[in-house]
């Protein structure tokens, strides 16, 4: 395992904890530390309002990440990201040692808590601050890169990294790599990949995604990752407050709204559907699903009404009998 100094993390525990009211982040760096760690210091907001000017691009692109409903910790960590890089640009330019810090990323979550939006993100970030040549996503899973025979797997993993390079491969369910122990070639795909993380670590970020229990055992079971996948961080399920919030986004941006009596039904369901689905409820994604039939099921009403055309309110309003559960 490789040790190197970095500017950040704490000397005495090798994963920093950082908890705020609703959600957990563990930022991960197994490696020499200073003694007080920035991000330990709660007393200033760590998500900042304003940048500096010449970060134009990456302001843009912060605000799609704040517009995102709740993920107030991932914010925070894209946050941290950001100055350490900046800072690490400031060190150069006063003739300090860049250090040989990785991006590698894991992103725990259960279905449709956003990791796959955020990684899209994440890549234009590191493409503003010149940290990717492209801030591409390619996206990936076990058929991806796991062959059928010996040495098809090598070079399948190989291929996909290197339409990756200068962007964020990003690879879901990476548990999955592990499903059939030690004569899977899931496991030559793992090999592969850890040697590219060091070979190529300015070169492209790999963020591994999954649900939190496997991704965890996934980790364990390979010693070569996590000392190069640094940087660990939670999506947590929405609350149903969140999840009403991303419906209403949703709706407004295809220029819809939702009537209060519509909201509450929504809100009932969704009660009942988040307790029923427990791991597998898909979060964002059942809420979006919802919102496109309901908007299907609006058409077939506003057809059905017999004799005349739809104002622009009843063009525009949800009904609650568009939410059939
Ligand atoms: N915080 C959020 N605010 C608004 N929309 C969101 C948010 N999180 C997710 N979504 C929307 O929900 C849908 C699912 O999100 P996404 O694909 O990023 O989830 P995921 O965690 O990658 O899911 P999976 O594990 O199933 O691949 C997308 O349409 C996305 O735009
Ligand atoms: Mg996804």
């Amino acid at each position: 395992m490789h040790e190197r100094t970095l500017p950040i993390a704490t000397s005495t525990a090798p994963t920093q904890v950082i908890s705020t009211k609703k959600r957990q982040i563990s930022v991960v760096f197994r490696h020499a530390e200073p003694a007080a760690a920035p991000w330990t210091d709660r007393s200033q907001p760590a998500v900042q309002e304003k940048f500096p000017a010449e970060d134009e691009p990456f302001h843009e692109i912060w605000q799609e990440l704040d517009r995102l409903v709740g993920l107030d910790c991932v914010k925070e960590v894209v946050y941290e990201i950001y100055a350490l890089i900046k800072v690490n640009q400031m060190r150069e330019q006063a003739g300090l040692s860049r250090s040989q810090q990785m991006y590698h990323m894991v992103f725990k979550g259960n279905p449709g808590t956003g990791k796959t939006t955020v990684a899209r993100i994440v890549g234009k970030l590191f493409r503003s601050l010149n940290m990717l040549e492209k801030g591409h996503l390619i996206e990936a899973e076990r058929a991806d890169l796991v062959g059928e025979y010996i040495g098809h797997t090598a070079q399948k993993t190989r291929e996909l990294i290197k339409k990756a390079m200068g962007g964020v491969l990003f690879i879901d369910e990476a548990y999955s790599l592990a499903r059939g122990g030690h004569r899977d070639f899931g496991k030559e795909a793992v090999e592969v990949l850890v040697k590219a993380m060091e070979d190529y670590k300015d070169r492209f970020v790999l963020i591994l995604a999954g649900y939190p229990q496997e991704m965890d055992r996934f980790l364990r079971m390979n010693p070569g990752l996590p000392s190069r996948v640094p940087i660990h961080i939670d999506f947590p399920d929405y609350t149903v407050d969140e999840l009403i919030q991303i419906a209403m986004n949703m709706a407004k941006e295809n220029e819809y709204t939702m009537l209060p009596q519509t909201v509450m039904k929504l809100k009932h369901h969704l009660i009942e559907a988040k307790a029923k689905g427990k791991e597998d409820f898909s979060n964002a994604r059942y809420v979006r699903n919802l919102i496109e039939k309901s908007i299907r099921n609006q058409a077939v009403r506003l057809l059905r009404m017999s004799g005349r055309q739809p104002g622009r309110q009843e063009l525009m309003s949800l009904m609650p009998e568009d939410f059939k559960f």
